[in-house]
């Protein structure tokens, strides 16, 4: 255990799972006869080690049974088989208000939470000033938590938490809840953790954010663990396989008067239809459509949003100047050109649409149609969503001061 801050042997945890859906427990008992049941296995024989100073992810669809794995290291959860051992003074942050007491003041719950997370009051005494403070909720601080927003929850929440500078600190998905403010806030903190040598356990689905923030990851699916190594890999292969479970389901939505449809939506990088592209990759788009008439002068158009509907770019052929003479009914396609993909890592999603000549009729516009995952490329930027090619230069030698 020299250098590893928690170690997770063989563990396996089930939940018994109700199967007849109307039948609550109660009611199947009253009626004399047994509920019906399944043992799901939430956890089944995860190992993991998780290396002292460490920031470690945990990836994986929903129900891969990653909260799981942090409520038993937490020994929130006990496990079914397996054995935890964590080495050093442990605080987490898990579902939104765990921990905190409704009808209490978020002034008790400080003192309630600390105490449970092995704070002495006299420690608590000391630092709560710069708790509140750092949770921006001084306003509603002798007020009952319940009355607060999930996002004021969150923060008291992982005030507390980090107050109670933890060696180890499990963080799941809580920076979702936050504003950006506070998830900056949140970030400056782990890094000052990092800093310090201590571990972070996070889970998240902010699978850029993990790439850059973590240094490894482990991988769950059905409560297994596929892979575990170095954050970058194990965040670009869950990305990459990701996408054969949504091309699947992939379906979007569609509005229009559907005499002329979109098809469908290819992603083409070196003649591939792939959902997995890098920064700087040739994409060709390319539009299928069918259509039941014909359509003097068709305009065809393409956006891609981020994940959070952030419109990041659109384009039309009206505005390119691009004019498609007609369309006669039968099936064709279109192309749009991306020389060199400015996105940044992260996940997109495509939409295209069918409209007339001027552009005020719509056939079909086939919405979140595709996603894709953008992964490192050239040009490698620091943030956002873009990459704009940008270099460093003509830094001037020091002047003296005057
Ligand atoms: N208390 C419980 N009783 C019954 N089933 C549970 C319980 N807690 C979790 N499960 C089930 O165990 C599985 C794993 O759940 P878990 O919450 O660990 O997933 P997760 O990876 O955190 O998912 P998400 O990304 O949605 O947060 C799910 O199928 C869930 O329904
Ligand atoms: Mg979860």
């Amino acid at each position: 255990m020299k250098d590893l801050a928690v170690r997770v042997e063989n563990v396996t945890k089930s939940f018994r799972v109700y199967t007849d859906r109307n039948q609550s427990l109660k009611a199947a008992l009253l009626a004399g006869r047994r509920a019906k049941y399944e043992d799901f296995l939430a956890l089944d024989d995860v190992s993991l080690e998780i290396p002292r100073g460490t920031t470690f992810g945990l990836l994986g669809h929903n129900g891969s049974g990653k909260s799981t794995l942090l409520k038993t290291i937490a020994r929130i959860l006990t496990p079914d088989a397996g054995r935890i051992t964590v080495d050093g003074r442990l605080a987490a942050m898990l579902e939104v208000g765990s921990g905190f007491h409704p009808n209490l003041s978020g002034r008790e719950n400080v003192y309630l939470n600390g105490t449970i997370l092995g704070m002495s009051r006299r420690e608590i005494d000391a630092k709560f000033d710069s708790i509140v403070d750092f949770s921006g909720v001084e306003r509603f601080i002798d007020q009952p938590v319940k009355n607060y927003s999930s996002g004021m929850y969150v923060r008291l929440g992982f005030a507390v938490s980090i107050h109670v500078e933890p060696e180890i600190l499990l963080v799941d998905e809580v920076l979702a809840v936050g504003d950006l403010q506070f998830q900056e806030k949140c970030m400056e903190k782990f890094s000052e953790f990092k800093a310090a040598g201590r571990t972070v356990i996070v889970v998240s689905h902010a699978i850029d954010q993990m790439r850059t923030f973590c240094d490894q990851a482990a991988w769950l699916r059905n409560g297994k663990v596929i892979d575990v190594g170095d954050a970058m890999t194990i965040v670009d292969s869950y990305a990459n396989a990701e996408h054969g479970v949504r091309r699947v389901e992939s379906g979007g939505t569609r509005f229009g008067s559907g005499e002329a449809r979109i098809s469908s939506i290819e992603w083409l990088v070196d003649g591939a239809d792939t959902r997995t592209t890098r920064t700087g990759d040739h994409v060709t788009l390319r539009l299928h459509y069918e259509s039941d008439i014909e359509i003097p002068r068709p305009t065809f158009g393409a956006s891609i949003d981020t994940r959070d509907g952030v419109f990041v770019w659109g384009h039309h052929s009206l505005d390119a100047g691009y004019v498609v003479e007609s369309i006669r009914p039968g099936v064709g396609s279109v192309d749009i050109e991306i020389p060199a993909l400015p996105l940044r890592p992260g996940t997109f999603d495509v939409s295209a649409s069918l409209q007339d000549h001027a552009a005020t009729h719509v056939y079909d516009a086939l919405q979140k149609a595709v996603r894709v995952d953008v992964l490192h490329g050239t040009p490698t930027e620091s943030g956002g969503v873009t990459t704009f090619g940008s270099t460093f230069t003509n830094v001037s030698p020091p002047r003296p001061l005057v």
